[in-house]
């Protein structure tokens, strides 16, 4: 505990503080599901790199496969010359990912980054200006991610925001039903969209509608498949280029390679990283191949993007959750979390809605059963008080009061199940101290 408290201190005395610290964690390493602390203790990773190791930690085959890489070629810039991995990846990403006839990608470092550059990629296809988001979203800390990103806490005082951006509510039926059925709440909200067009910017001054189909930092809200359908068609109708944010949802943690797999659409451009390279920074974004190629050669690209070592990181990455079958295996973890998430909200008032899509669930805590009434503070006791026992936990949503998991696909049922009693354990102890101070 001391070797943590020390690294603590140098990291406080060394480090901007403007790059968040959820908790005192302090590792040294990690295996599948398990991360080791300074002081040898094995903790659950129910956080999962914020999506990133579905595969994982340390997966066998990415490993050997960065030793491998490291060992011929760490970088050229693929601007300056052509090698294979890059090439490979890209094959790939558009045998998995179809967009249409003809598809192609590319690649750079991060997620914001690849959000950037759909978002050049619409307006350069479309020669128009705007864009729009919804509340809630996540898209990166860029300026452009930034501006398409929702809660304010991030974006204090950091502006002036990128111009030309618009924003409307997430159908979110949980939060933003006003009584009515799902049918008609999904009705309303196609109809605020194209009120929109008339009284918020026109269609055809739209590039692009950026939207995630299961929200990540907003908390794990599905869209309605009706509404994804009707934003399609709406899409089509208007020559608006629709973009979907995969960036947390992608590669197998939804029990689909792609999230919007489970709607039967399919976007124009998507946007990938995380889970694509198991940590190394690598991000991607495909597209229709019309829409990829109308940027001119120069305008796409940078220094980075593709480096031949994450690339063979993420055709590892992409063989073991093949091999594994980790989308099957999601399926079964979400259906195994939903059932005792759905077991703990019959005995405890507190946990209002409980929701997911393959492995990726959340529960959302308020009080009163309101979803206008967050209750964050025992959202942050209920992870402070996991992590004592063994458990790595984060929140997620506006207001931090959604426990969201992202456990490596790889999880064993017994780290899975004891990960499970915890959450369950502390969710009870933190209601049954249910306070005001907590509330
Ligand atoms: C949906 C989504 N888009 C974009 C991003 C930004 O990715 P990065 O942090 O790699 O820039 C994130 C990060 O959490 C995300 O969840």
């Amino acid at each position: 505990m001391e070797k943590n408290e020390e690294l603590l201190a140098r990291r406080d005395r060394a480090v901007a503080h403007g790059v968040a610290r959820l908790n005192d964690l302090v590792v040294e390493s990690g295996s599948g599901a398990a991360l080791v602390d300074a002081a040898g203790r094995e903790v659950i990773d129910f956080a999962g790199g914020i999506g990133t190791v579905n595969a994982g930690h340390c997966p066998p085959l990415v490993v050997a496969a960065i030793q491998e890489q490291a060992q011929k070629l760490l970088h050229t810039c693929f601007h300056v010359a052509t090698y294979e991995p890059y090439v490979a990846l890209c094959e790939e990403l558009v045998r998995r990912f179809p967009h249409g006839p003809e598809t192609r990608a590319m690649l750079v470092n991060s997620g914001a980054e690849a959000v950037e550059n759909a978002v050049k990629i619409a307006r350069l296809a479309t020669g128009r200006p705007a864009v729009l988001c919804f509340t809630e979203a996540f898209h990166g800390r860029t300026l452009l991610g930034l501006t398409l990103t929702s809660k304010v806490g991030y974006k204090k005082g950091a502006g002036p925001f990128a111009p030309e951006v618009y924003r409307l509510p997430y159908p979110n039926h949980y939060r933003y039903n006003d009584g009515l059925s799902l049918e008609r709440f999904v009705a309303r909200e196609l109809e605020r969209l194209e009120d929109a067009f008339v009284n918020t910017v026109p269609a055809e001054r739209l590039a692009a509608i950026i939207i995630e189909v299961i929200q990540g930092e907003g908390g794990f809200v599905t869209a309605p498949p009706a509404y994804l359908r009707g934003l399609r068609r709406i899409c089509d109708e208007q020559g608006i280029v629709l973009i979907l944010d995969e960036v947390q949802s992608g590669f197998c943690r939804t029990g689909r390679w792609a999230s919007y797999e489970h709607f039967g659409i399919t976007p124009d451009v998507s946007t990938w990283a995380k889970s694509l390279a198991s940590g190394l920074p690598l991000a991607a974004v495909v597209g229709r191949a019309h829409l990829m190629d109308a940027p001119a050669p120069g305008q796409l690209g940078g220094t980075y993007g593709g480096n031949p070592v994450a690339c063979a990181a993420a055709l590892a990455t992409i063989r073991t959750l093949d091999e594994l079958d980790l989308c099957a295996r999601a399926q079964v973890i979400g259906e195994r979390m939903l059932a005792r998430f759905r077991a703990l909200q019959e005995r405890c008032p507190l946990v209002g809605d409980v929701r997911g899509l393959g492995a990726m669930c959340a529960m959302e805590l308020v009080h009163d059963g309101n979803p206008h009434h967050p209750a964050t503070a025992a959202v942050k006791e209920v992870i402070r008080g996991a992590l004592q026992r063994g458990l790595l936990l984060i929140s997620a949503g506006s207001y931090s009061n959604i426990i969201r998991v992202l456990a490596p696909l790889v999880i064993t049922d017994g780290e899975l199940e004891r990960g499970l009693d915890i959450l369950e354990d502390e969710v009870l102890r933190v209601t049954g101290a249910s306070s005001p101070a907590l509330a």
